[in-house]
């Protein structure tokens, strides 16, 4: 994700800065560390104290446990891991964890989480660079967000058959919706629901190669009582056993 900071006070102190030594807008101030791992921190961003400009520019270089692995930059106080800052564009790229909401084959969910970046001006989020997806196939996708006061929500939804229909390869609609985000959001907020709790077996489970309900019967989402899946049921009219292979028959052919 890539966050934009047009900050005049800053762009005027680094415009400042590059009328002594143009390369003055990747420098960290005199006395202060300007690399994280493989990130390069420039002015006004800053690790130590007195080397940024004010918190929101403080980046916790974190050494992990493990001293074989470079540390990493969060973005002030927070959880936002930065990969690149680029002072003349006036950009950050960030890393926020996804948004995930699981359910097993009950139709119990297993795992939620709802991203939320709360990041107030100057940050704001690109809207060029950045696309909101949603993948699944009994989901919508909700993102909320701030323009000042006002606020925007926008959105998308997926339905398909069968967790196997969804596009690997690209976000082409089957599996898989994508809603541009507006320009100059901040404090954004990410909402994952379902229409059924992903637990339709017999949607997802008539094309599979080993669907249990043969010829002249139909499935059925009938609860087994303490137990998962599917029931099969004779059409009307129709006698016999709707898993056997040759299905029902009708009275007519007895
Ligand atoms: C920096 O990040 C580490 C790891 O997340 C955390 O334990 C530490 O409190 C943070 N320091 C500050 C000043 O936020
Ligand atoms: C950082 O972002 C800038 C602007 O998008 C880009 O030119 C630069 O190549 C990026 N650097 C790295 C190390 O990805
Ligand atoms: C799934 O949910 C149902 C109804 O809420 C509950 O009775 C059942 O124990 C749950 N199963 C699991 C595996 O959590
Ligand atoms: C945006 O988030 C900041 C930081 O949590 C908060 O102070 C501010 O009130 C929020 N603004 C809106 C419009 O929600
Ligand atoms: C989905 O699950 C929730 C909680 O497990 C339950 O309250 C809700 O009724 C379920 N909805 C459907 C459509 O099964």
């Amino acid at each position: 994700m890539a966050l934009q900071f047009p900050l005049a006070a800053v762009l005027l102190l680094l415009s400042a800065a590059s009328t002594v030594k143009t390369a003055a807008a990747a420098n960290a101030l005199p006395g202060c560390s300007d690399k994280c791992g493989d990130l390069t921190v420039p002015y006004p961003f800053g690790m130590e104290e007195r080397c940024y400009l004010g918190d929101r520019f403080f980046i916790n270089c974190s050494q992990g446990p493990n001293l074989d692995q470079p540390p990493t930059p969060y973005l002030t106080t927070g959880e936002i891991i930065v990969t690149n800052i680029s002072i003349d564009v006036g950009e950050l790229r960030i890393l926020h964890y996804r948004g995930r909401d699981c359910y097993n084959e009950e139709g119990n969910q297993t795992h939620r989480n709802s991203p939320e970046l709360w990041m107030s001006p100057p940050y704001t989020i690109s809207d060029t660079k950045n696309k909101f997806y949603a993948v699944g196939c009994d989901t919508y996708a909700i993102m909320r967000g701030f323009r000042g006061e006002e606020e925007f929500i926008t959105g998308c939804m997926s339905i398909c058959n069968s967790i196997d229909s969804v596009d690997k390869n690209s976000c082409s609609g089957a599996g898989c919706c994508q809603a541009n985000i507006p320009g100059g959001l901040h404090n954004l907020s990410v909402k994952l629901s379902t229409y059924n709790n992903h637990s339709d077996p017999c949607h997802e489970a008539q094309n599979r190669k080993d669907f249990a309900c043969k010829a002249n019967s139909k499935c059925s989402n009938r609860p087994i009582k303490g137990s998962v899946g599917y029931l099969c049921e004779r059409l009307p009219g129709y006698e016999g056993n709707p898993y056997h292979p040759d299905g029902c028959t009708g009275d007519d052919y007895l």
